[in-house]
């Protein structure tokens, strides 16, 4: 185990912009490993987020905005016009990298607009930066008020599941579904957690199990295929997930599993909550229109480095599931929680923060 495993603390974030460079974890090499990777190119930042060095929704919305503060500082533009139009040409290479997320392209069509205010090349160097900062911040600020929300849902002595990883390491810090888990714990319950493997690369064994062992809870991992047995076997009181999307409608796009998660809790009674920020909620794609993003084979015909497959087998690899609405108990966000009908309930979320 790496020295540095042992120096991990809750103050750690999982991407911030340091010295005008853009330092990550690189969350390819946990749990064996905490590696730090800094870029001061935003190429680099499209490629972590394309290999997975950096992933998890709202993680990779803060990584987008960094990558164009890289941007403002490599274009060597001498008009503003210039500089917009270089903007432009990273945020596209950015946008491209991942297609399921929404915090992604919200992240920067954010800065877009801000930069797009910015009257001098020096200003809208300053509006990026500045304002890239101000949204990992409040990532955090965000995290934690819906952990507030969440955990009113949770009792003293539940057994929480949780599929993937949605928690500081998939946000800047703290979490959105582990967040909920956080902050029901800081509300003095005491509260057990079941972390599933989440196949094909395990972010559930390598980082939700890791991060949460870390925090000192009670965890335990199973493999993807005991979700029923452990519901059926009254293990799980509760599960909370995090979103990749979710649309108007309240269909939640997460992690490949959630919906056979879902399933089985409708299954066994046992309430499914999604914990998301309202910048995961897209008001207007359809949820037929949502790119599933594809991956590659090997993911699957091997763990890691090791071959579990015969060679020149077909692989269907989706990296995300659509759970619809009728299977999703509550949806919790930082302005409150919302249950269904979604679409009502969504849209009054909304108008109550215009
Ligand atoms: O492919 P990943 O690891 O980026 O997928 C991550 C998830 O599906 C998470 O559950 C989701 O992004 C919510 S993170 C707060």
């Amino acid at each position: 185990m790496d020295e540095q495993y042992l120096k991990i603390n809750s103050s750690l974030r999982t991407v911030e912009w340091k010295n005008n460079k853009v330092v990550m974890i690189d969350q390819t090499k946990l749990p064996n490993k905490l590696v730090f990777v800094e870029y001061d190119d935003f190429q680099q930042v499209a490629h972590a987020i394309k290999t997975l060095i950096v992933r998890g929704a709202p993680a990779i919305g803060v990584s987008g905005t960094f990558g164009l503060s890289l941007a403002v500082l490599q274009s060597k533009a001498t008009s503003r016009n210039e500089l917009i139009s270089d903007l432009e040409k990273a945020k596209q290479i950015l946008f491209e990298t991942r297609p399921t997320a929404i915090n992604l392209g919200w992240g920067l069509e954010k800065i877009m607009t801000v930069a797009k205010t910015g009257d001098s090349v020096e200003q809208i160097r300053e509006l990026v930066i500045s304002t890239a900062k101000k949204m990992a911040d409040e990532d955090i600020e965000i995290n934690k008020a819906m952990g507030k929300n969440g955990s009113v849902l949770f009792d003293d002595n539940d057994t929480i599941m949780t599929h993937c990883n949605a928690g500081a390491l998939a946000t800047v810090a703290y979490g959105t579904a582990l967040g909920v888990i956080r902050a029901t714990r800081e509300s003095g319950k005491n509260v057990k957690v079941i972390a599933t493997e989440t196949r094909p690369i395990q972010q559930g064994s390598r980082l939700t199990a890791f991060e949460l062992k870390h925090d000192g809870f009670d965890v335990s991992l199973i493999p993807d295929t005991a979700v029923g047995y452990s519901m059926a076997n009254g293990l799980v009181n509760k599960v909370v997930v995090g979103a990749d999307r979710i649309v108007k409608t309240g269909h939640v796009f997460n992690k490949i599993g959630t919906y056979q998660v879902a399933t089985m809790a409708k299954q066994h009674g046992i309430p499914f909550y999604v914990a998301a920020p309202l910048s995961t909620i897209d008001l207007k794609t359809k949820a037929e229109d949502v790119i599933i993003e594809m991956r590659k084979g090997s993911e699957v015909t091997g763990i890691g480095e090791k071959k579990t497959a015969p060679d020149d087998i077909n692989i269907i690899n989706p990296a995300f599931d659509m759970t619809p609405p009728e299977l999703i108990s509550g949806i919790i966000t930082e302005k409150g929680v919302v249950t269904a009908p979604y679409e009502e309930s969504i849209s009054k979320l909304f108008q109550a923060n215009n």
